[in-house]
């Protein structure tokens, strides 16, 4: 096994190898630009580490690997749209450096590059079964999204509901991204599902940090504005055990009749303090980064791999971008 560092760095190089036509700059100089701003990688990393866990060449994947990570930039490209978010990883998003018809197309674009990056090198067998993986993450993440927006004008969402529209915009394309690797290593069905379904439990503790951050992070180390959720009235983990607890009325007031927007952020962030939700919130996230781990046992990893995925998974529980 490689350390993630490694495996970031494999990604990146194959990345910047990617020969994208001059013409019309107006579509893929957005897309040079969002892949060329960082980001962490963790799904491809997820990918390589996944192959190289089951015995193959970590190589074997490094299609699979950027085609994931060129559909997550593709859905970044969208949600900023639809988020109204102006910074990401430390830039302008694409819709404000350029305008959201430039998003929007540029966007279409990166999901048809991702499939067809996604599709080379898989044998006859393993096509099939990558495409339908591939397909099914994708139709989960837009039902997800779609919640996500739907839950904005909501005011009975429920934890439950909140778990399952985050298993679908986020999770299962960290799921994707791990069984993705252990298909084009050859793995067993089970230990498919194993990586799989660590990828999922990893995925629901990843976005439960990425709202807290969006909170409580440091603009200058997440690279996106704080504020946004409380903002647009997202249905966090937050906003619902806040909304249901808070005895001060602020919740119900500031869901009717925002203040503007500096202050709502500060008194909804008050009764986030009050009830204690970041501290309990990192006890949810220890609890599924716990049954991420657990479901490594399944896929009967060698304990190099092992430890890598465990390390991984603890590190993210505390990550400040
Ligand atoms: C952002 O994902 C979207 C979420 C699912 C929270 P990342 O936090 O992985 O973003 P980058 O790729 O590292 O910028
Ligand atoms: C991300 O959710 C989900 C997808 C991009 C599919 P967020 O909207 O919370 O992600 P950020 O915070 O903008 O990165
Ligand atoms: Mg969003
Ligand atoms: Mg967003
Ligand atoms: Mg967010």
């Amino acid at each position: 096994m490689l350390t993630q560092q490694d495996y970031a760095g494999i990604v990146e190089s194959e990345i910047r190898r990617l020969q994208l036509p001059a013409a019309p700059a107006g579509l893929y100089e957005p897309i040079r630009y969002a892949l060329d701003c960082g980001g962490k990688r963790l799904r491809p990393v997820l990918t390589l580490a996944a192959c190289d866990a089951f015995g193959a060449d970590c190589e074997r994947a490094l299609n699979q690997a950027v085609g994931v990570e060129m559909f997550h930039n593709f859905t970044l490209l969208h949600d900023d749209v639809m988020d109204k978010a102006d910074m990401r990883r430390g830039r302008p998003t694409v819709h404000v450096e350029w305008d959201e018809r430039t998003a929007i197309l540029s966007g279409d674009a990166m999901l048809t590059l991702s499939q067809h990056i996604a599709s080379q090198g898989c044998s006859p067998e393993q096509l099939p079964r990558i495409m339908e993986l591939y397909n099914r993450t994708a139709m989960q993440v837009y039902e997800g999204q779609q919640y996500d927006m739907d839950f904005e004008s909501r005011h009975d969402v429920s934890v439950e509901e909140y778990m399952e529209m985050i298993r679908l915009k986020t999770s299962v394309l960290l799921g994707c991204a791990c069984e993705a690797g252990a298909i084009m290593a050859g793995a067993g069905q089970g230990a498919c599902k194993a990586l799989y379904d660590f990828g999922v439990a990893l995925g629901l503790a990843f976005q439960l940090q990425d709202d807290y951050l969006d909170t409580y992070g440091d603009p200058m180390v997440f690279g996106k504005e704080i504020g946004g959720d409380i903002a647009n009235d997202k249905k966090t983990w937050f906003n619902i055990i806040a909304s249901s607890e808070d005895l001060t009325g602020v919740m119900k007031a500031e869901m009717s009749h925002p203040s503007e927007p500096a202050v709502k952020f500060e008194r909804v962030k008050a009764v986030y303090d009050a009830l204690d939700l970041p501290a309990r919130c990192h006890e949810l996230i220890d609890r599924y980064i716990q049954q991420a781990i657990d479901c490594l046992d399944e896929a009967e990893l060698i304990p190099a791999a092992k430890n890598f995925f465990v390390e991984l998974a603890l590190k993210s529980s505390t990550r400040k971008y």
